[in-house]
Protein backbone atom coordinates (compact mmCIF):
# COMPACT_ATOMS: atom_id res chain seq x y z
CA UNK A 1 0.00 0.00 0.00
CA UNK A 2 1.16 3.43 -0.72
CA UNK A 3 1.17 5.92 2.08
CA UNK A 4 -1.38 8.58 0.98
CA UNK A 5 -1.42 9.88 4.23
CA UNK A 6 -1.03 14.00 4.45
CA UNK A 7 -0.89 16.61 7.00
CA UNK A 8 -2.51 20.29 7.20
CA UNK A 9 -1.19 21.88 9.54
CA UNK A 10 -1.92 20.28 13.20
CA UNK A 11 -4.56 17.77 11.73
CA UNK A 12 -2.62 14.12 9.88
CA UNK A 13 -4.81 12.98 7.64
CA UNK A 14 -5.14 9.07 6.73
CA UNK A 15 -5.38 10.38 3.07
CA UNK A 16 -6.27 13.82 1.09
CA UNK A 17 -9.77 13.33 0.92
CA UNK A 18 -12.44 15.32 2.59
CA UNK A 19 -15.95 16.03 1.86
CA UNK A 20 -16.88 19.84 1.27
CA UNK A 21 -19.14 21.39 3.25
CA UNK A 22 -22.93 21.48 2.64
CA UNK A 23 -22.65 18.73 0.30
CA UNK A 24 -22.65 15.52 2.67
CA UNK A 25 -23.81 14.73 6.02
CA UNK A 26 -23.96 11.63 8.08
CA UNK A 27 -26.89 10.05 6.14
CA UNK A 28 -24.09 9.44 3.81
CA UNK A 29 -23.04 6.90 6.11
CA UNK A 30 -25.80 4.79 4.75
CA UNK A 31 -24.00 4.62 1.00
CA UNK A 32 -20.43 4.44 2.15
CA UNK A 33 -18.23 4.30 4.97
CA UNK A 34 -17.69 7.78 6.35
CA UNK A 35 -14.54 6.41 8.22
CA UNK A 36 -12.44 5.28 5.01
CA UNK A 37 -12.72 9.62 4.14
CA UNK A 38 -9.60 11.71 4.82
CA UNK A 39 -11.57 14.09 6.89
CA UNK A 40 -15.00 15.17 7.84
CA UNK A 41 -16.24 18.98 6.90
CA UNK A 42 -19.56 19.39 8.26
CA UNK A 43 -22.41 22.02 7.10
CA UNK A 44 -21.62 25.74 7.62
CA UNK A 45 -23.35 26.76 10.90
CA UNK A 46 -23.98 29.99 12.26
CA UNK A 47 -24.69 31.65 15.63
CA UNK A 48 -28.13 32.28 15.18
CA UNK A 49 -30.52 29.88 13.04
CA UNK A 50 -30.95 30.75 9.88
CA UNK A 51 -34.15 30.19 7.10
CA UNK A 52 -32.12 29.68 4.38
CA UNK A 53 -32.99 31.16 0.83
CA UNK A 54 -36.88 30.55 -0.88
CA UNK A 55 -37.34 27.52 -3.39
CA UNK A 56 -36.22 26.13 -5.82
CA UNK A 57 -32.66 26.18 -3.99
CA UNK A 58 -30.91 23.85 -6.62
CA UNK A 59 -30.71 23.56 -10.67
CA UNK A 60 -28.73 21.37 -12.99
CA UNK A 61 -26.35 23.76 -15.27
CA UNK A 62 -24.14 22.75 -18.07
CA UNK A 63 -21.24 20.74 -16.31
CA UNK A 64 -22.22 21.36 -12.99
CA UNK A 65 -25.00 22.62 -10.75
CA UNK A 66 -26.17 26.02 -8.80
CA UNK A 67 -27.09 26.24 -5.08
CA UNK A 68 -28.43 29.01 -3.27
CA UNK A 69 -29.26 27.34 0.03
CA UNK A 70 -28.93 30.01 2.02
CA UNK A 71 -27.32 28.66 4.95
CA UNK A 72 -29.77 27.08 6.07
CA UNK A 73 -28.94 25.84 9.87
CA UNK A 74 -30.59 25.47 13.31
CA UNK A 75 -27.40 27.17 14.65
CA UNK A 76 -24.54 26.87 17.31
CA UNK A 77 -26.59 25.64 20.49
CA UNK A 78 -28.47 23.31 18.39
CA UNK A 79 -25.39 22.11 16.96
CA UNK A 80 -23.85 21.47 20.07
CA UNK A 81 -26.69 19.74 21.69
CA UNK A 82 -27.94 17.74 18.47
CA UNK A 83 -25.71 16.91 15.94
CA UNK A 84 -22.43 16.39 18.14
CA UNK A 85 -23.89 13.61 19.88
CA UNK A 86 -24.04 12.47 16.38
CA UNK A 87 -20.35 12.41 15.63
CA UNK A 88 -19.46 9.27 18.39
CA UNK A 89 -19.18 7.13 15.75
CA UNK A 90 -16.96 9.12 13.55
CA UNK A 91 -13.17 7.96 14.23
CA UNK A 92 -11.48 10.67 11.30
CA UNK A 93 -11.29 14.29 11.99
CA UNK A 94 -14.24 16.14 11.92
CA UNK A 95 -13.86 19.80 10.64
CA UNK A 96 -16.74 22.06 11.64
CA UNK A 97 -17.93 24.74 9.12
CA UNK A 98 -18.62 28.71 10.24
CA UNK A 99 -20.06 31.52 9.39
CA UNK A 100 -20.67 35.07 10.92
CA UNK A 101 -22.21 38.51 10.27
CA UNK A 102 -19.00 39.54 11.73
CA UNK A 103 -15.02 38.93 13.37
CA UNK A 104 -17.23 39.11 17.00
CA UNK A 105 -19.58 36.30 15.96
CA UNK A 106 -17.25 34.04 14.42
CA UNK A 107 -14.89 34.38 17.14
CA UNK A 108 -17.78 33.24 19.29
CA UNK A 109 -18.76 30.21 17.40
CA UNK A 110 -14.75 29.57 17.15
CA UNK A 111 -14.77 29.90 21.05
CA UNK A 112 -17.76 27.23 21.13
CA UNK A 113 -16.77 25.09 18.85
CA UNK A 114 -13.20 25.26 19.79
CA UNK A 115 -13.67 22.99 23.76
CA UNK A 116 -15.01 20.47 21.81
CA UNK A 117 -13.00 17.83 21.89
CA UNK A 118 -14.42 16.14 18.35
CA UNK A 119 -13.66 18.91 16.85
CA UNK A 120 -10.37 18.65 15.01
CA UNK A 121 -10.46 21.93 13.21
CA UNK A 122 -12.30 24.72 12.06
CA UNK A 123 -13.16 25.79 8.57
CA UNK A 124 -13.62 29.47 8.36
CA UNK A 125 -16.21 30.25 5.24
CA UNK A 126 -15.83 33.84 4.35
CA UNK A 127 -17.19 33.06 0.86
CA UNK A 128 -20.38 32.10 0.68
CA UNK A 129 -22.48 34.02 -2.28
CA UNK A 130 -26.27 33.34 -0.96
CA UNK A 131 -25.77 35.50 2.32
CA UNK A 132 -24.98 39.25 2.86
CA UNK A 133 -22.66 39.53 6.35
CA UNK A 134 -24.45 41.98 8.45
CA UNK A 135 -24.24 45.59 6.60
CA UNK A 136 -21.49 45.26 4.02
CA UNK A 137 -21.60 44.90 0.91
CA UNK A 138 -19.81 41.03 -0.64
CA UNK A 139 -18.34 38.77 0.62
CA UNK A 140 -15.40 39.20 3.77
CA UNK A 141 -12.95 36.47 1.43
CA UNK A 142 -13.39 39.85 -1.34
CA UNK A 143 -11.60 42.14 1.23
CA UNK A 144 -7.66 41.62 2.47
CA UNK A 145 -8.52 43.04 5.99
CA UNK A 146 -11.75 42.06 6.54
CA UNK A 147 -10.22 38.57 5.93
CA UNK A 148 -7.33 39.55 8.42
CA UNK A 149 -9.84 40.30 10.55
CA UNK A 150 -12.33 37.50 10.65
CA UNK A 151 -9.33 35.25 11.35
CA UNK A 152 -7.29 37.17 13.33
CA UNK A 153 -10.35 36.87 15.84
CA UNK A 154 -10.88 33.40 15.46
CA UNK A 155 -6.74 32.05 16.03
CA UNK A 156 -7.40 34.14 19.14
CA UNK A 157 -10.36 32.32 19.88
CA UNK A 158 -9.59 28.70 19.02
CA UNK A 159 -6.29 26.88 19.58
CA UNK A 160 -7.53 23.81 16.94
CA UNK A 161 -6.24 23.86 13.30
CA UNK A 162 -8.06 26.85 11.26
CA UNK A 163 -8.78 26.01 7.71
CA UNK A 164 -9.82 29.83 5.64
CA UNK A 165 -12.25 29.32 2.60
CA UNK A 166 -12.04 31.53 -0.13
CA UNK A 167 -13.96 32.49 -2.45
CA UNK A 168 -12.78 32.25 -6.52
CA UNK A 169 -14.33 35.30 -7.20
CA UNK A 170 -11.67 37.83 -6.82
CA UNK A 171 -9.20 39.69 -9.06
CA UNK A 172 -6.00 38.80 -7.15
CA UNK A 173 -6.72 35.62 -4.63
CA UNK A 174 -3.15 35.83 -3.42
CA UNK A 175 -3.56 39.33 -1.39
CA UNK A 176 -6.91 37.45 0.37
CA UNK A 177 -4.47 34.46 1.13
CA UNK A 178 -1.75 35.95 2.27
CA UNK A 179 -4.16 38.01 4.30
CA UNK A 180 -5.64 35.13 5.92
CA UNK A 181 -2.08 33.10 5.98
CA UNK A 182 -0.39 36.12 8.18
CA UNK A 183 -4.21 36.25 10.49
CA UNK A 184 -2.72 32.71 11.24
CA UNK A 185 -4.62 30.36 9.07
CA UNK A 186 -3.08 26.88 8.70
CA UNK A 187 -4.57 26.31 5.39
CA UNK A 188 -6.43 27.47 2.72
CA UNK A 189 -9.27 26.47 0.80
CA UNK A 190 -9.73 27.26 -2.51
CA UNK A 191 -12.45 27.88 -2.48
CA UNK A 192 -16.38 28.24 -2.77
CA UNK A 193 -18.45 28.42 -5.44
CA UNK A 194 -18.66 30.97 -8.16
CA UNK A 195 -21.83 33.40 -8.34
CA UNK A 196 -24.12 32.27 -11.27
CA UNK A 197 -27.40 32.39 -12.22
CA UNK A 198 -29.70 30.64 -14.83
CA UNK A 199 -33.22 31.42 -16.37
CA UNK A 200 -36.22 29.59 -17.42
CA UNK A 201 -37.11 30.40 -21.05
CA UNK A 202 -40.53 29.04 -21.08
CA UNK A 203 -41.41 30.83 -17.88
CA UNK A 204 -39.43 33.97 -17.83
CA UNK A 205 -38.55 33.15 -14.46
CA UNK A 206 -34.61 32.60 -12.80
CA UNK A 207 -34.56 28.81 -11.80
CA UNK A 208 -33.05 30.06 -8.43
CA UNK A 209 -35.93 31.35 -5.66
CA UNK A 210 -32.73 33.43 -4.97
CA UNK A 211 -32.59 34.64 -8.52
CA UNK A 212 -28.77 34.52 -7.93
CA UNK A 213 -26.63 31.21 -6.58
CA UNK A 214 -23.12 29.40 -6.72
CA UNK A 215 -21.69 27.47 -9.14
CA UNK A 216 -20.68 24.57 -8.68
CA UNK A 217 -19.03 21.36 -10.55
CA UNK A 218 -16.92 20.62 -13.28
CA UNK A 219 -17.38 24.00 -15.03
CA UNK A 220 -15.65 25.84 -11.88
CA UNK A 221 -12.34 23.95 -12.14
CA UNK A 222 -10.07 24.46 -14.42
CA UNK A 223 -10.47 28.02 -12.53
CA UNK A 224 -9.96 26.82 -9.66
CA UNK A 225 -7.34 24.74 -10.26
CA UNK A 226 -5.06 27.91 -11.81
CA UNK A 227 -5.61 29.56 -8.32
CA UNK A 228 -4.32 26.72 -6.67
CA UNK A 229 -1.40 26.36 -8.86
CA UNK A 230 -0.47 30.35 -8.53
CA UNK A 231 -1.21 30.28 -4.91
CA UNK A 232 1.80 27.44 -4.20
CA UNK A 233 4.27 29.43 -5.65
CA UNK A 234 3.09 32.16 -3.27
CA UNK A 235 2.12 31.30 0.21
CA UNK A 236 3.88 28.40 2.43
CA UNK A 237 0.48 27.27 4.29
CA UNK A 238 -1.01 24.19 2.90
CA UNK A 239 -3.72 24.34 0.07
CA UNK A 240 -6.87 22.26 0.16
CA UNK A 241 -8.56 22.40 -3.54
CA UNK A 242 -12.44 22.03 -3.87
CA UNK A 243 -14.21 22.60 -7.19
CA UNK A 244 -15.51 20.46 -9.72
CA UNK A 245 -13.65 17.35 -8.49
CA UNK A 246 -15.27 14.64 -10.27
CA UNK A 247 -12.66 11.75 -10.28
CA UNK A 248 -9.16 10.88 -8.94
CA UNK A 249 -8.19 12.31 -12.27
CA UNK A 250 -9.20 15.99 -11.07
CA UNK A 251 -7.91 14.89 -7.75
CA UNK A 252 -4.69 14.30 -9.05
CA UNK A 253 -4.21 17.30 -11.02
CA UNK A 254 -5.38 19.40 -8.05
CA UNK A 255 -1.95 17.55 -6.21
CA UNK A 256 0.40 18.48 -9.09
CA UNK A 257 -0.52 22.00 -9.27
CA UNK A 258 0.35 22.87 -5.65
CA UNK A 259 -3.25 20.87 -3.36
CA UNK A 260 -1.84 18.69 -0.35
CA UNK A 261 -5.60 18.06 0.25
CA UNK A 262 -8.72 17.95 -2.06
CA UNK A 263 -12.49 18.28 -0.80
CA UNK A 264 -15.67 16.63 -2.80
CA UNK A 265 -18.77 18.28 -3.55
CA UNK A 266 -21.14 17.94 -6.32
CA UNK A 267 -19.88 14.65 -7.56
CA UNK A 268 -21.31 13.21 -4.43
CA UNK A 269 -24.56 14.82 -6.17
CA UNK A 270 -23.96 11.87 -9.06
CA UNK A 271 -21.99 9.50 -7.39
CA UNK A 272 -22.05 9.28 -3.18
CA UNK A 273 -19.31 6.69 -3.67
CA UNK A 274 -17.45 9.39 -5.66
CA UNK A 275 -14.85 10.42 -2.84
CA UNK A 276 -13.96 6.77 -1.51
CA UNK A 277 -13.47 6.04 -5.78
CA UNK A 278 -11.17 9.04 -5.45
CA UNK A 279 -8.80 7.82 -2.45
CA UNK A 280 -9.09 4.36 -4.27
CA UNK A 281 -7.34 6.01 -7.76
CA UNK A 282 -5.22 8.50 -6.07
CA UNK A 283 -3.40 5.52 -4.52
CA UNK A 284 -3.29 3.42 -7.56
CA UNK A 285 -1.68 6.27 -9.45
CA UNK A 286 1.16 6.80 -7.09
CA UNK A 287 2.03 3.23 -7.01
CA UNK A 288 1.68 3.41 -11.23
CA UNK A 289 4.18 6.32 -10.87
CA UNK A 290 5.91 4.70 -8.12
CA UNK A 291 5.87 7.46 -6.16
CA UNK A 292 6.74 6.79 -2.06
CA UNK A 293 4.49 9.46 -0.92
CA UNK A 294 1.95 12.40 -1.85
CA UNK A 295 5.13 14.93 -1.34
CA UNK A 296 6.20 13.07 -4.49
CA UNK A 297 2.80 14.46 -6.30
CA UNK A 298 2.12 17.86 -4.27
CA UNK A 299 3.09 20.69 -6.63
CA UNK A 300 5.13 18.63 -8.79
CA UNK A 301 3.41 20.13 -12.28
CA UNK A 302 5.95 20.37 -15.19
CA UNK A 303 5.95 23.81 -16.12
CA UNK A 304 9.62 24.02 -17.63
CA UNK A 305 11.12 27.23 -17.08
CA UNK A 306 9.02 29.44 -19.36
CA UNK A 307 6.38 30.12 -16.40
CA UNK A 308 6.27 33.21 -14.40
CA UNK A 309 3.86 34.68 -12.14
C1 LIG B 1 -25.87 22.15 -2.26
C2 LIG B 1 -24.59 22.80 -1.81
C3 LIG B 1 -24.51 23.32 -0.52
C4 LIG B 1 -23.33 23.92 -0.07
N1 LIG B 1 -23.26 24.41 1.20
C5 LIG B 1 -22.10 24.93 1.66
C6 LIG B 1 -21.97 25.34 3.00
O1 LIG B 1 -22.86 25.20 3.84
N2 LIG B 1 -20.77 25.88 3.38
C7 LIG B 1 -19.70 26.01 2.52
O2 LIG B 1 -18.63 26.49 2.92
N3 LIG B 1 -19.80 25.60 1.24
C8 LIG B 1 -20.96 25.06 0.79
N4 LIG B 1 -21.05 24.62 -0.50
C9 LIG B 1 -19.87 24.74 -1.38
C10 LIG B 1 -19.08 23.43 -1.40
O3 LIG B 1 -18.58 23.10 -0.11
C11 LIG B 1 -17.89 23.52 -2.39
O4 LIG B 1 -16.99 24.52 -1.93
C12 LIG B 1 -18.34 23.87 -3.80
O5 LIG B 1 -19.52 23.20 -4.13
C13 LIG B 1 -17.26 23.54 -4.86
O6 LIG B 1 -16.93 22.17 -4.86
P1 LIG B 1 -17.62 21.10 -5.86
O7 LIG B 1 -17.51 21.63 -7.25
O8 LIG B 1 -16.85 19.83 -5.63
O9 LIG B 1 -19.04 20.97 -5.43
C14 LIG B 1 -22.21 24.02 -0.96
C15 LIG B 1 -22.31 23.50 -2.25
C16 LIG B 1 -23.47 22.88 -2.69
C17 LIG B 1 -23.52 22.33 -4.08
Amino acid sequence: MVDISVKIGKLKLKNPVMSASGTFGLEYGELLDINSLGALVLKTITYEPRQGNPAPRIAEVSSGMLNSIGLENKGLEDFVKKKVPKLKGIKIPVIASIAGNNAKEYAALAARLGRIAKIAAIEVNLSCPNVRHGTREGLIAQDAEATQDVISAVRKAASCALIAKLTPNVSDISKIALAAQKAGADALLVANTFPAMAVDIETGKPRLGNITGGLSGPALKPVILKMVWELYNKIEIPIIGCGGIMDYKDAVEFMLCGASAIQVGTATFVNPAAPVEIIKGIGKYMKEKKMAGPGQLIGKIKVGSLWRL
